[in-house]
């Protein structure tokens, strides 16, 4: 009777262990949710507070595939500052080519097809170093273009709006703030963009950039911005870069640049 009893003890002491033991050990259901993909590819996610869109005042812009977007007007709409011919080869040869070669560069790359070009501009070092700098330049020239089709128009006057506002209180008047931008565009060497930009602490202010960078990649946000690569200008001006950057104010459509300093005002400082 007593041996039976010690082997009962016995019984239950292994089994208590043993429940005790498993309690312990990593529990496999939590590890089967992470997806290979979310522990191989390091996070290109910005913190939230930074993801706002640019490419649109309300929507980033796909890379899977990244398409040209329409020309929000006729090719000869512009024609107070740009004529016909180089707003076609602008748009249909030159924005494609970027958006082209994206493609070409994400083709095997479903990781970060999933991205926006935002996200991925955003933060350069999680791409791939055999595509990054690829990536920078025709991620950055699909959205330089994207945004600079929108912000102009034919008719363009005088900002309206609460970017009005702000840009007599920053730069002291509308003529001050063109010639400081038109004088950073134009000491752009070689190919690039000048731009009012919101900067980290909330504040407007013009900077330039080489190639095609765009500003969120030094945390900036882009209100507005002009091209200063040649295929922009050069079939009507030739080398009179500071001419066109003088014209081109005729054809900014500043309803379009008021929704996007609104919407700049959603990040850190704005
Ligand atoms: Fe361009």
């Amino acid at each position: 009777m007593r041996k039976q009893l010690r082997h009962s003890i016995a019984f239950l002491l292994i089994f208590v262990a043993g429940i005790v033991f498993a309690a312990c050990q990593p529990n496999p259901t939590v590890n089967s949710q992470v997806t290979p993909a979310q522990t191989a590819t390091p996070t290109t996610s910005p913190s939230p507070e930074v993801s706002i869109p640019v490419a649109y005042p309300d929507r980033e812009l796909s890379a899977s595939p990244a398409q040209l977007p329409p020309l929000p007007y006729e090719t000869g709409a512009l024609n107070r500052a740009i004529d016909a011919q180089t707003m076609q080869i602008h748009h249909d040869r030159h924005h494609q080519t970027y958006v082209d070669n994206l493609n070409a560069a994400l083709k095997d790359r479903p990781d970060l097809q999933k991205l926006s070009v935002e996200a991925m501009l955003r933060d350069l070092n999680a791409v791939p170093e055999d595509i990054r700098s690829t990536v920078q330049n025709n991620a950055g020239g699909h959205l330089n273009h994207t945004i600079f089709w929108q912000i102009m128009g034919p008719n363009g006057g005088q900002p309206t709006g609460a970017i009005a506002q702000a840009i007599n209180q920053t730069f002291g008047s509308l003529e001050a703030f063109q010639q400081q931008f038109n004088e950073t565009g134009g000491d752009r060497f070689g190919s690039g963009w000048v731009w009012l930009v919101r900067n980290p602490q909330g504040q407007l202010q013009i900077v330039s950039t080489p190639n095609q960078d765009n500003p969120i990649t030094d945390g900036n946000y882009p209100i507005m911005g002009n091209d200063v690569w040649e295929h922009a200008y050069y079939l009507r001006y030739q080398n009179r870069r500071a001419d066109y950057l003088k014209n081109w104010w005729n054809v900014v459509n500043w309803n379009e640049v008021n929704n996007r300093f609104q919407a700049s005002a959603q990040q850190p400082g704005g």
